[in-house]
């Protein structure tokens, strides 16, 4: 039986931190799927779509193989643990980069494991990752800065054009 995980988030962007992430869960599981998950909490930068299409954009840039190992997919409603149980995963893949990142990922955790047996597995960040998060990446882009150390060129040319479709709409 493959052991399957998802490594699942909003990924709006993804940044090397996330990608470094999935690479070294790749390398524990038979098969990765990296699922962009619609969180009602966040007003996205990106469609879901948008995001897959990042997310394979950066796979591609890095070199790193998107096929049969790593898979990348949406979940834009209903449970988690639901899309493990289609999936036949048993795990799901969560990085983390402090303590505060600890405290949002452990009830979920808790949760994921009550609900349906779904362990997690989490993954210190890369300390030359842990000061990235989407969200900075944003307002660094926003305020013109530069974000190619952050995330890959694909990610950093889709951020530039959505600040300049957001100038042209005034
Ligand atoms: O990147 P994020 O926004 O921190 O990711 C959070 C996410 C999407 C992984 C989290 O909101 C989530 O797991 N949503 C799925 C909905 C669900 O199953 N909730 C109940 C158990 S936590």
């Amino acid at each position: 039986m493959p052991h399957i995980a998802v490594y699942p988030g909003s990924f709006d962007p993804i940044t090397f931190g996330h990608l470094d992430v999935a690479a070294r869960a790749s390398k524990l599981f038979d098969e990765l799927h990296i699922v962009v998950v619609h969180n009602p909490g966040k007003a996205p930068r990106f469609s879901s779509e948008e995001r897959v299409q990042l997310i394979q954009a950066s796979l591609a840039e890095l070199g790193i193989y998107a096929g049969a190992k790593i898979k990348v997919d949406t979940l834009d409603h209903g449970l988690l643990v639901n899309y493990c149980q289609m999936v036949g995963a048993h795990a799901l893949v969560k990085g983390f980069r402090n303590n505060v990142d600890l405290d949002y990922e452990l009830p979920m955790a808790q949760v994921n494991q009550d609900l349906a047996g779904v362990e997690t597995i989490f993954i210190p960040a890369n300390p030359e990752h842990g000061h990235i998060s989407s969200s900075l990446v944003k307002q660094v882009a926003d305020l013109e800065g530069s974000v190619t150390k952050y995330v890959p060129q694909a990610v950093a040319r889709a951020l530039a054009s959505s600040l300049a479709n957001r100038k042209t709409k005034g």
